[in-house]
Formats: C-alpha cells, structure tokens, sequence
C-alpha cells in the first residue's frame, strides 16, 4: 500500500490521513513519556499492546452503545478511525484518589470516590494542561454548557462500563483520561486511546500497579506489566 500522509504526531501515536476524508489511521508507536515528556523512552513492543488494548476496550465501549471513533484493527499497532476534530480537553474519572489528586487537596491516600470525581484540564503543553471549571472552559470556546454536560454523562457511563468489564479481568480501574471530538454531524464522539498509558489500572487481588505508573516510579520492568495486562484484557486469540 501507499504511504499516506502524516496529519499529527503525538508524544505516543501518529495520525495518518486515508483515501476517504472523514477516515484516519493511527498507529501506536513504542515511545513512552512522563512528566510533561521529560522522561522519555522507547520499549519495544509498547504499541501493539497499547493498540490490542484500546481497541478491545473501544468495542466493548461500541457494544454498550457509546460512540467511539473506532472502526476496526487493521494490523497489529494501527486502528482505522474516525476522523474526528478533536476538543481539547483530558477528561479525567477518578474512582480512588491517588496521583496529581493527592498533591493537589488533602485526599487520603486510596480514598474510594463514590461518586467517581469527574476533572477536565486543558490539553495544553504551553500551560502545563491546567485544571478547568465550567465557566473557564466556556468563555475560552472550548465547549457549550450542553456539549460538558454531554461529555460528563459519556464519561460516567464509560466508567461503570469499563469498570465492571475489567473487575471480570481481576483489574481495579482506578481512573483514567479520556479525549472527545466531534464528527462531520458534530456528535460528540470518543476518541484518542484507552490503555495503560492513559489509565491506572490495579490488580485486584494485591493492587499491584498494572500500568504506566510503572515507568514513573522508575520500575526495570515496565513493558513486561504492558504484555501481562495485555494479556489479561485481550483474548489470546486476538494476541500476535
Ligand atoms: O496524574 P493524574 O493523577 O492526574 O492522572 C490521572 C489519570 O489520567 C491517570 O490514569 C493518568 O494516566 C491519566 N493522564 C493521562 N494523560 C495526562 C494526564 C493524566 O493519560 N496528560
């Protein structure tokens, strides 16, 4: 096939534009950043995991009737999607405090949030992606009132979805980032990725880290906790 051309690159994937206008593909690649990219490395294998993930995780999304711009895997690594004009918002669900939440307010450490907290930075390199509320959001032209109501509503539908899938697989989604955009109607639609990158995910017998927490603290054996939550998410026979 022809290669297409790049249309954006990110800090862990690369969009690519198809024959068809309203269709990209993205491709996960080994790359794996920290800390706003000053902690940087490469661990082979990473994007495929990640792609295995997120589109397992994308269908199971799909089947519970939330509009994702997942369309098919084509081959181990790239997702056919959607095209999609993204928002720039990272929409985290928090079910348990732990990370930046614990820095920021006197949390307990593991605290249960029921409700789960709903938080919205501005995906910004510039600012350093700095916490929102509604009125910010709104008169930056970020997003309607409506359009973040809809937004919170997908966001906690998503959570008890993913929530009860992957406690079957013995994992405790602590919490997670997702992306929105919006397709050629304006329907807001799921999109970026869901994977170890963007989620933490905890074993649920020993609450062992089973994500990118792993390459925070510095851990020696990041891409082996990448290939076991693989395994634990994605049937085998999906697994190359
Ligand atoms: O760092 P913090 O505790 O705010 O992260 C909350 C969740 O959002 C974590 O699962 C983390 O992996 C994810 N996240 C992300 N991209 C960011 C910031 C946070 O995927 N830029």
């Amino acid at each position: 096939s022809e290669s297409k051309d790049l249309i954006y690159a990110g800090k862990a994937k690369d969009v690519y534009e198809t024959e068809k206008q309203n269709e990209v593909i993205v491709t996960f690649r080994d790359d794996i950043t920290a800390g706003d990219g000053e902690k940087k490395d490469n661990l082979k294998g990473k994007g495929h995991c990640n792609s295995l993930i997120s589109s397992k995780l994308f269908e199971v999304l799909e089947e519970n009737n939330v509009k994702t711009q997942y369309i098919q895997l084509i081959e181990t690594g790239s997702m056919l999607s959607k095209k999609l004009e993204m928002i720039p918002l990272e929409v985290i669900a928090r079910n348990i405090a732990t990370g930046s939440l614990l820095k920021r307010f006197p949390f307990e450490e593991n605290q249960k949030l029921d409700p789960p907290i709903i938080q919205m930075d501005y995906k910004n390199d510039e600012y350093h992606d700095p916490m929102l509320n509604d009125e910010i959001t709104i008169a930056l032209g970020i997003a309607t009132q409506e359009e973040l109501d809809e937004i919170r509503n997908i966001t906690l539908k998503i959570n008890k979805i993913l929530s009860e899938f992957l406690k079957e697989k013995g994992i405790l989604l602590v919490d997670f980032k997702l992306e929105f955009g919006k397709d050629e109607e304006g329907n807001i639609v799921l999109g970026d990725e869901i994977s170890p990158d963007t989620c933490r995910y905890w074993d649920i017998e020993t609450l062992e880290t089973l994500d990118k927490d792993s390459f925070r603290q510095g851990q020696d054996n990041v891409m082996d906790i990448y290939d076991q939550v693989c395994s634990m998410i994605v049937d085998e026979k999906d697994i190359e």
